[in-house]
């Protein structure tokens, strides 16, 4: 039952994408230890996915951990690594009885090879279901996914198998590692933050931008109907005027 009425689910969107930042701003307000956060951060993630199928959206993308955030200190990486795997080995059974497919994008052989396997083992039992993919983003940015679509349609050209002239958007599209999904319409960042922090930069060409200043460990259910609330607001355009979508 969606208790907010306000929700039109006529005028869902398909994919909505998820940075999921402040989690530890969130446990240092709490005078806490940033992986305390993260743990928190899991709950969120939890009510989202759950909220997210009970809607009827096709797909759900969350960035959790960037390229970038190898960077961090061992013993953070260490523990997102392990409550990943925790996580995603608690969670299965509940994506099973939810309907929900799980997969990954990202640098996934970069992973530690615990990780690595688990995903994998997750990803091959919840195949068959039928509601919501979620998509993990895992050492994933969208630059490096770039690279990666340039040199296989370049190996392609070279190989005889495509012409340049026949590169398209499409042709991009087929090569990047959402393939076969379609673009958000809606990406939401928590925390405050007003960038994208290296995330799916060609899929988000024409998203909407839902910005709010919770920190993820508090973007609940509640909060996630919220932005889709305020999305059923925008009027998408895709660069015609208003007269000519009314018409
Ligand atoms: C988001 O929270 C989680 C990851 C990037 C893995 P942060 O860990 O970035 O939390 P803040 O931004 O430092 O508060
Ligand atoms: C973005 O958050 C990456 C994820 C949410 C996984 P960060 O906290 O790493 O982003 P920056 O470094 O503040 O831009
Ligand atoms: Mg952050």
């Amino acid at each position: 039952m969606i208790e907010d009425k306000r929700i039109d689910l006529a005028k869902l969107p398909k994919h909505v994408a998820i940075i999921m930042d402040g989690n530890g701003r969130w446990a240092k307000n709490k005078g806490e230890h940033r992986i305390y956060g993260h743990q928190h951060g899991v709950t969120s993630v939890r009510e989202c996915t759950e909220a997210a199928a009970e809607l009827g959206i096709k797909f759900l993308t969350l960035y959790a951990f960037s390229t970038e955030n190898w960077s961090r200190p061992k013993e953070e990486v260490d523990a997102l690594m392990e409550l990943l795997v925790q996580t995603i080995l608690a969670e299965t059974p509940t994506l099973n009885k939810n309907k929900v497919r799980l997969l990954a994008i990202g640098n996934l052989k970069s992973l530690p090879g615990k990780c690595y396997e688990q995903l994998q083992e997750a990803m091959a039992e919840t195949a068959n279901n039928s509601g919501l993919t979620l998509v993990l983003a895992l050492s994933y940015s969208a630059k490096w996914e770039i690279v990666e679509a340039a040199k296989n349609i370049a190996q392609a050209v070279k190989d005889g198998k495509i012409d340049i002239e026949k590169i398209s958007d499409q042709v991009i599209d087929e090569n990047l590692t959402t393939k076969g999904i379609p673009d958000p319409e809606l990406l939401i960042r928590t925390s405050g933050e007003h960038r994208i922090s290296n995330f799916l930069l060609w899929q988000i060409a024409y998203s909407e931008f839902y910005f709010t200043e919770t920190l993820w460990p508090d973007f609940k259910r509640a909060a996630f109907f919220e932005a889709i609330v305020d999305y059923q607001t925008r009027e998408r355009r895709f660069g015609k005027t208003s007269e000519q979508l009314i018409s």
